[in-house]
């Protein structure tokens, strides 16, 4: 039995959480493959809103066996406050939630490393979520991290002040205070609190699995726009956020890898910094980010709203080879007598349907389609089959621009309001 694989197609936030919690009763497994606290993914169901930064989206479900996979970089404190909001929930978490060896830990100073390098670039900076993780993949490819095994190892402590002491002497170039005692102290205590979590060899432990016959889905993390390689450089986070990602984060062979289910916003969202072409700034911008309550799940910060790109979706598809789509957030267009779609852009005096090296705003001008709005509330219906003429045009639309199927319309953020086509 192989992997499937769920990333989002975009710049993060398009319902990635939604989703994998709504497609785990098809699955035994659900892994994380990469990014870490930077991630914000939103579940509702029975009445309930929770966001999980670190740990997998179905750990909901009774059966689900949630791993987080050696791609993934954790920040013990972060990862214990999670544990924390789920106590009420009564998890068998010694059972259902299994950690790589092999994942990074997120130091203190790393985080201040992320604050120092974000202050000193200014104007330039990212809008990383300050949460470490780009000093921590420099860590792992500089072959100097921390891994979650170094925990069982006697000299965890030892290794652990040699690597404070390299960021000791690089954060001294820098202007900036902080007080490192008092973030270690519940650094060390969170360490001690995920001992109670069971540490695994997660790449042996799925090839096992999937030797049984075990189902399994890998649960991406940011959106394809912001992966390291073929994200909108620099402004993109540290990790690979496409489907080889779900390779190289759980130690999974590409030729296991089954359907690759891509999810994108009816419309498109970017938080931080970065080009974005499609972008509003005027009263259809503004009600996109009113009715999709745009607000990062991670930070708090408003996401900047924008239609949908598609040579920038076509991209994403390429990259990853998505076999099934996903349109989330479709009711938050119900309001528009007008949808607006971009199929091409001008660059360089040209019409283009690919997207070009550099999309900065001076380089690139979108080119839209128009399509009628459907001007009716969606969030009620039940069925694909009660979906207004309008909606179907515009799916019709996308599916012959971007050849692959929508498989599922989101049409709210309860677990019930997702129609399967
Ligand atoms: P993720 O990072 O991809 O998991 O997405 P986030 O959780 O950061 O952001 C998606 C937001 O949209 C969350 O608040 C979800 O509850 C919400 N959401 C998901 N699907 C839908 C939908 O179809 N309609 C509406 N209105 N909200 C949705
Ligand atoms: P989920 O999984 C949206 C963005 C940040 C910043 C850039 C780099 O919830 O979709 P980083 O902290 O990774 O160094 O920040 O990437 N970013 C996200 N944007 N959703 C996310 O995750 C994101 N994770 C990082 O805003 O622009
Ligand atoms: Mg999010």
């Amino acid at each position: 039995m192989g992997i499937d694989v769920l990333l989002g197609l975009q710049w993060g936030d398009e319902g990635k959480g939604k989703i994998v919690d709504v497609l785990t009763s098809e699955y035994d497994i659900i892994a994380r493959f990469q990014g870490g606290p930077n991630a914000g993914h939103t579940l509702e169901f029975d009445g309930i809103k929770h966001v999980l930064h670190t740990i997998p989206s179905g750990i909901f479900h009774d059966k689900s066996i949630n791993v987080v996979g050696n791609g993934v970089v954790i920040d013990p404190i972060i990862f214990c406050k999670e544990l924390d909001a789920l106590k009420g929930y009564n998890l068998n978490l010694k059972d259902k939630l299994l950690i790589s060896r092999k994942a990074h830990l997120i130091l203190p100073t790393h985080r201040l490393l992320d604050l120092a390098s974000e202050a000193a670039k200014g104007k330039a900076k990212i809008g990383s979520t300050l949460k470490g993780i780009g000093p921590t993949y420099m860590d792992k490819t500089g072959r100097n991290g921390l891994r979650v095994g170094d925990i069982e190892l006697p000299d965890f402590k030892k290794r652990y002040e040699a690597l404070v002491k390299k960021h000791l002497q690089i954060l001294s170039f820098y202007d900036i205070e902080f007080d490192l005692k008092e973030m270690e102290k519940p650094w060390f205590k969170s360490i001690e609190n995920l001992k109670d979590i069971t540490f695994i060899d997660s790449d042996h432990y799925l090839h096992q699995q999937m030797k049984e016959g075990k189902k399994i889905l890998a649960e991406g993390a940011q959106g394809s726009l912001l992966d390291i390689d073929f994200g909108t450089y620099p402004f993109v986070t540290s990790s690979t956020t496409t489907a080889a990602g779900a390779c190289t984060g759980l130690g999974v062979a590409p030729n296991k890898i089954g359907d690759v289910l891509g999810i994108f916003k009816a419309y498109c969202t970017r938080v931080g910094s970065g080009p974005f072409p499609t972008e509003l700034f005027d009263e259809d911008g503004a009600a996109m980010a009113k009715v999709g309550n745009e607000f990062g799940a991670t930070t708090g910060r408003p996401r900047r709203c924008g239609w949908i790109d598609l040579p920038a979706l076509k991209y994403a598809i390429a990259i990853s080879g998505v076999t099934k789509l996903m349109m989330m957030k479709t009711d938050v267009l119900d309001g528009f007598d007008t949808i607006k779609a971009c199929t091409h852009y001008i660059y360089n005096g040209k019409k283009v349907d690919n997207l070009p090296y550099a999309i900065d705003e001076e380089l690139v001008e979108p080119v839209y389609t128009e399509l009628k709005g459907w001007k009716k509330d969606l969030t009620k219906i039940t069925s694909a089959s009660e979906l207004p003429k309008e909606v179907n045009d515009y799916i019709a639309f996308l599916e012959e621009t971007l050849e692959v199927p929508i498989a599922i319309v989101s049409v709210g953020p309860d677990r019930k309001q997702t129609l399967h086509r």
